[in-house]
């Protein structure tokens, strides 16, 4: 039992920041958000407690989970005008370029709280952030498929609030949410809400260091997200499981791992050179949720047998490449009904809060503008050539 971690002067020498937020241990395959463990906040808690943890860093009395609750629920809407931003779009423009361009804009709207330095801005800013991203997703999806938008509704939680906003149509007055994929939803909401220093988390703060309103350092993390190497891997690895077809295929998209002509997507990771323990409880709601709905896919019969053949294949385990959150989650969605264009999107969604927590932490005290240093490898100095010379 120890009352802090304590690191190696190497580890702290690359260290970028200090934060309270969210421990890793990628050798032990260990993630904490404010200390308790990953499974039991998966399985004992729900996405919008683990956003209060994250953002205040305790867990809520029940008063202060239905207070936040209701504050959350009552700025779910968007203002009115933002309906105006998608037109500007094609409809078959992918959802994140929509989120990115449309949760950029929004500091063109609530900028009655852009002060970085008012900490009542910066607390209603994250709320609001939490509260419509999912209606902001939502929308980009509704806008893709050209049907209308749905309105958030207060008597729904969190995860039902968003599926209804996504499946429902103004003619379906008796619409349901599956209470099976309402649980399955909110459990990967939590699973992807926060991941320490992550490309996008560290792109939210880089921007943050400069003063810049929250509204586009969240738009430049979601566009950091996007690479497929990093959000964009949940949405790969349904291509990959397509572009493979079937089981007798794997052996031969192996070899083409091996030499390096294509990367098992959802595997490896910077940090976890173990099992990520998200994967681990991402296959679990798997399982869960394709069993509660009676569905057969064989996509997740490949995914185990890919899983099942690296992890058993020198090349994957003397390269320490383990699922990571991406390998299974796609599948889940899939079974949700949600479009693999929409992958991402959901990781945005679910990631926001962590990228807003780290936003107000790094305001929470004195800090400089980020500015990483290189090693220069290019021309010593030398004088100009003019062009006749050249
Ligand atoms: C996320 O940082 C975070 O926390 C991110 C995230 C979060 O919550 O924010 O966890 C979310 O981004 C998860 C990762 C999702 N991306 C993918 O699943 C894409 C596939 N994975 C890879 O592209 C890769 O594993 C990375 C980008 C995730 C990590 O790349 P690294 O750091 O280069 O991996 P490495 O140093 O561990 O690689 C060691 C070796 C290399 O080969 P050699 O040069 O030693 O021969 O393993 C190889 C790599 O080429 N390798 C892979 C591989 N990942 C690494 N080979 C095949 N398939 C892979 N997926």
């Amino acid at each position: 039992a120890k009352d802090h971690f304590t690191f190696d002067p190497g580890f702290m020498a690359t260290a970028a920041c200090e934060s309270k937020i969210t421990y890793i241990d990628g050798d032990q395959g260990i993630l904490l958000h404010r200390g308790y463990p990953i499974a039991q906040l998966a399985d004992q808690s729900d996405y919008l407690e683990v956003c209060y943890l994250l953002l205040n860093g305790e867990l809520p009395t029940s008063e202060q989970k239905e207070e936040f609750v209701k504050l959350v629920t009552n700025h779910t809407m968007v203002h009115d005008q933002i309906r105006k931003f998608f037109d500007g779009f094609r409809r078959d423009a992918h959802p994140m370029a929509v989120m990115c361009g449309v949760v950029g804009a929004l500091s063109a709207f609530y900028h009655d709280a852009l002060d970085v330095n008012n900490v009542d801005h910066r607390n209603i800013t994250a709320i609001r952030l939490v509260a419509k991203i999912p209606t902001i997703a939502a929308m980009c999806y509704k806008y893709s498929v050209g049907q209308p938008f749905m309105y958030p509704r207060n008597d729904l939680n969190y995860a039902e609030n968003f599926l209804y906003m996504m499946f429902a149509v103004p003619a379906d007055v008796d619409y349901k949410v599956n209470p099976i994929l309402a649980k399955a939803m909110d459990r990967i909401f939590t699973l992807h809400a926060d991941h320490e220093q992550n490309a996008s988390t560290s792109t939210v703060r880089l921007a943050g260091s400069t003063g810049a309103n929250p509204y586009a350092c969240i738009a430049a993390g979601i566009a950091a997200l996007w690479g497929p190497a990093h959000g964009g891997a949940n949405e790969a690895v349904l291509k990959m499981l397509d572009e493979i077809g079937s089981v007798d295929k794997v052996p031969e998209f192996m070899e083409k791992v091996k030499t390096k002509e294509v990367k098992l997507m959802g595997f490896g990771h910077r940090v976890y050179k173990n099992f990520d323990p998200r994967a681990k409880v991402m296959k679990e709601t798997c399982d869960e949720v394709l069993a509660a709905l009676g569905i057969n896919d064989p996509q997740l019969e490949l995914a185990m047998k890919l899983e099942e053949i690296a992890l058993n294949d020198p090349y994957f385990v003397d390269r320490k490449l383990y699922p990571n959150v991406d390998f299974y989650s796609g599948i889940i969605l899939k079974a949700i009904g949600i479009p693999t264009s929409m992958f991402t999107v959901i990781f945005a969604l679910a990631r926001t809060v962590g990228w807003i927590s780290h936003w107000l932490e790094m305001h929470s005290s004195a800090y400089k503008i980020g500015r990483p240093r290189q090693l220069y490898t290019g021309s010593l100095q030398r004088d100009f050539t003019p062009l006749d010379k050249r």
